[in-house]
């Protein structure tokens, strides 16, 4: 089953220009995005290959918002620490800030400059698309969706006014994980487990060893 989040991430300054001494200051709780990337991706002994992760970064211009994409299958180099993780998107985003276009920054991961509302809106209208809202009903998944599953859900802020108008334009359900505010990287956890359940155990398809020496 195809899983697709996309993390919107409002204060990570897009040049990638911040010390990984400070990830949680001048980073723009960069802490959080990598916590929450290597939640999306790892598990243990492996990585799932069945998910896709976007995150918007769309703190103010200059420069222009970015988007990085991330995808299990033909993903390397993430491995389970935040450090090398943060590392590892702080890269692309200092490579991405002088091109106009997408570039594959490492295997598996896609970085360039995006229009985000545009974007958000063609991501909410893909079937299977819920939104992550600590206001919302109960997350009560069922059956696996031929067309797979998408989340959308922020960082330590709440989605803008004009990202909510476009989650609430194409009536993307909102849907809760449960009574308490969660953190990002826990929601994707949360996420993750339910999908699990629906799901049953995945395959070794959906899965790849990790290679600690080398990365993967
Ligand atoms: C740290 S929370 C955002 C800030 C939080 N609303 C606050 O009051 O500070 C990060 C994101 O995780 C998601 N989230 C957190 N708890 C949740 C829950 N119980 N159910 C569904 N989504 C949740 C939402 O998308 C939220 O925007």
């Amino acid at each position: 089953m195809r899983r697709r989040i996309l993390l919107l991430a409002h204060r990570v300054p897009v040049s990638g220009n911040f010390s990984l001494n400070d990830l949680a200051g001048a980073g723009g709780r960069m802490d959080e995005i990598a916590r929450a990337t290597s939640t999306a991706f790892t598990v243990s002994n492996g990585l799932r290959r069945d998910t896709e992760l976007t995150i918007l970064f769309v703190a103010e211009p200059p420069p222009r918002a970015r988007r990085i994409h991330l995808r299990g299958v033909g993903l390397r180099y993430l491995n389970p620490d935040e450090r090398s993780t943060a590392a590892l998107l702080k890269n692309a985003l200092v490579r991405s800030s002088t091109l106009e276009r997408d570039v594959e920054a490492s295997p598996g991961l896609v970085v360039g400059p995006i229009d985000p509302l545009p974007f958000l809106s063609e991501f909410a209208r893909e079937p299977g698309t819920i939104w992550l809202t600590e206001d919302g009903p109960p997350y009560l998944p069922t059956i696996p969706l031929a067309d797979g599953v998408g989340a959308v859900l922020s960082d330590s802020e709440d989605p803008a006014p004009d990202e909510r108008q476009v989650l609430k334009h194409h009536r993307v359900p909102e849907v809760s994980l449960g009574p308490v505010s969660l953190r990002a990287s826990q929601c994707i956890d949360v996420l993750h487990n339910r999908w699990d359940t629906i799901e049953g155990s995945p395959g070794e398809a959906a899965r790849a060893p990790v290679n600690t020496r080398r990365g993967i």
